[in-house]
């Protein structure tokens, strides 16, 4: 990068110092809940909440696949919606509430949809998971019951490529009916060894300067342009 100060000299700055004054200039504060926990974060103007989330807030259970919107591993719920992560920007999260894969567990205990998906072999890698549990989720929040078709239509942007769908559609469609996951409580994690991918490898404590407070959370409100799930 140079700067020219008059018609006949050029100073010029070394590409560290550019990069270094445009990160400084284009960060801003936001507020946003993630898991019923409030967060203050500086964050580019260009940053993804998927970054926010695994690289500032350690909640590495979110995964990035493709980055273009495509597969849905990083798939969140803002405000209600499942929503990919990788496709909406930080700035747009101020206010809202998000949940993510961490927040699925309760106190050591799988959730019960966390639990579905290990009795229906729903996963091998995992990798796909929490982005699958969190739209599996976000249906079931305004559909407890959700018929095959239905369940089939609210993952089609979710991808995986080495478990059958007919598991993960299984899974789910448990859910609420007698004898299914959900009437069997909470499963303990197992030696506290994160199954599907829902503990943040960095631990709990946030990073990054994102340091959540125990005030009151500010007003939640629908963040503009938010692109739902496709
Ligand atoms: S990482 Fe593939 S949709 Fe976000
Ligand atoms: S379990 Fe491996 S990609 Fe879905």
């Amino acid at each position: 990068m140079s700067c020219a100060t008059d018609n006949t000299t050029t100073y010029s700055i070394s590409n560290e110092i550019a990069s270094a004054m445009t990160r400084s200039v284009n960060k801003k504060p936001i507020q946003l809940m993630v898991n019923d926990q409030f967060y203050d974060a500086i964050v580019s103007e260009n940053a993804t909440l998927l970054t926010l989330l695994r690289e500032e807030l350690g909640l590495t259970g979110t995964k990035e696949g493709c980055g273009a919107g495509e597969c849905g591993a990083c798939t969140v719920i803002i405000n209600g919606k499942p929503v990919n992560s990788c496709m909406v920007l930080a700035l747009e999260c101020q206010g809202a509430e998000v949940r993510t894969i961490e927040g699925e567990h309760k106190e050591g205990q799988l959730s019960d949809l966390q639990q579905a998906f290990i009795e229906h072999n729903a996963f091998q890698c995992g990798f796909c998971t929490p982005g699958m549990i969190m739209s599996a989720r976000a249906l079931l929040q305004v559909n407890p019951t959700p018929s095959k078709e239905e369940i089939i239509e609210a993952m089609e942007g979710n991808l995986c490529r080495c478990t059958g769908y007919e598991s993960i559609v299984s899974a789910i469609e448990s859910m609420g009916k007698p004898g299914g996951a959900s009437e069997g409580g909470n499963m303990p994690l197992i030696g506290n060894v994160p199954l599907i991918g829902d503990v943040p490898e960095g631990g709990d404590v946030p990073e990054g300067g994102a340091v959540p407070e125990g005030s009151d959370p500010p007003g939640i409100n629908e963040p503009e342009g938010v692109s739902e799930d496709e």
